[in-house]
């Protein structure tokens, strides 16, 4: 696109915003004070719900939501979308090296939260917040990747739900990647980052954070709402891939196979094998440019359950959901598959 006509398109968006489509109400007083006991990170003031679907958000979204519906897509934009927990850092790298010609050199000199903007990340902290945890205010993606990244290809990380992304973005040009991970591990795996994370500062017990997993009281839930509208999106969308973490966990190659297609790119057998070593779990948990606070003030906790790149497993649930919480989480899972072709590959 030329800077005439990003510039034009930028214009056009200050003009025209279309009418954020949902309400947004406060959760109800006391399951919010409740719930900032619980999450002693969250500054924004509590917690919003989004629509029928009760999209659950930090208060400062509400703010917020008509800029991200609004946000102008751009015909080469890279999207990677996810549920938090399912894949998204792994994928990130695997879809940025794609797009960019296996530069491994700048992968590595460029930590990955510099080549990807975070587009709701502004809406997750106050200012003063985001000063005390990263040393610095955060601007705005709507800003930050406006006139600024003109000429400039854009890569743009987002736990939004479609439905609260821009309506057009997959009808536009914009390449998307969606990855879903099966729930069980995904709440496991969710519980130790809220944990370590002190951007949500979760005090408690696992059994504790799956109740509210299953309340759809966790940044970004529900759960089964994010995911089976992806799913179903993805029929007769062409910009638009599914992909699951299993099948990348099960065969690495195929996927990075199937992702370097759908990008147009065209790379031999040989530099396929070079991108899967250098995904691979092993090294991706050494690499620090991948490693989503390697350059912030805040750390995580420290130990082994803490660190971002964790365990890179499937099956991990099964040291979580023991005894009566096992039947629990299965009948959840039948309960939520009911109407769907969805299914985990296992
Ligand atoms: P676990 O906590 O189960 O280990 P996200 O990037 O969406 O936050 O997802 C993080 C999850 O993806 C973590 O799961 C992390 O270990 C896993 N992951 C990251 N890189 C991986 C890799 N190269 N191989 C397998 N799993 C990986």
């Amino acid at each position: 696109m030329s800077k005439q006509e990003g510039k034009g398109q930028e214009n056009q968006q200050q003009e025209e915003l279309l009418k954020f489509p949902y309400e947004i109400k406060e959760l109800e007083a006391d399951l919010n004070s409740k719930l900032l006991q619980t999450f002693l990170g969250e500054r924004t003031g509590g917690y919003v719900q989004v629509g029928y679907k009760n999209w659950f958000l930090p208060k400062k979204y509400k703010q917020d939501a008509k800029f991200y519906y609004n946000f102008k897509v751009r015909s080469d934009d890279v999207f990677v979308v996810t549920f938090p927990r399912s894949g998204t850092t792994w994928t990130q790298e695997m879809v940025w090296l794609l797009s960019n010609r296996l530069d491994y050199k700048t992968a590595k000199e460029t930590p990955l939260n510099h080549r990807y903007t975070f587009l709701e990340f502004y809406s997750l902290n106050t200012d003063e917040g985001f000063v005390n945890l990263l040393g610095r205010k955060v601007t705005p993606s709507w800003i930050g990747l406006g006139q600024e990244s003109l000429g400039k290809r854009r890569f743009i990380k987002s736990h939004l739900p479609l439905e609260l992304l821009p309506p057009d973005l997959l009808c536009s040009r914009a390449k998307v990647v969606y990855v879903a991970r099966n729930p069980k591990d995904v709440v496991v795996s969710y519980y130790h980052f809220a944990k370590a994370n002190p951007f949500y500062g979760f005090d408690g017990e696992f059994g504790e954070f799956w109740e509210l997993f299953r309340q759809n009281l966790i940044h970004w839930a529900p759960y089964w709402e994010h995911v089976k509208e992806a799913w179903t999106r993805r029929r007769g969308n062409e910009n638009f891939l599914f992909i699951f973490y299993e099948d990348m966990i099960k065969d690495l190659k195929e996927t990075v196979n199937k992702v370097s297609i759908f990008l147009g790119q065209s790379y031999s057998s040989e530099q396929l094998d070079q991108l899967v070593h250098h995904l691979k779990f092993d090294n991706f948990k050494n690499n620090n440019s991948v490693n989503a606070f390697a350059d912030f003030r805040v750390k995580l906790k420290e130990g082994d359950n803490n660190r971002f790149i964790r365990k890179g497993q499937m099956g991990n649930w099964h040291e979580y959901f023991t005894g009566n919480l096992e039947k629990e989480v299965e009948d959840w899972i039948e309960e939520n598959l009911k109407d769907t072709d969805l299914r985990f590959p296992i």
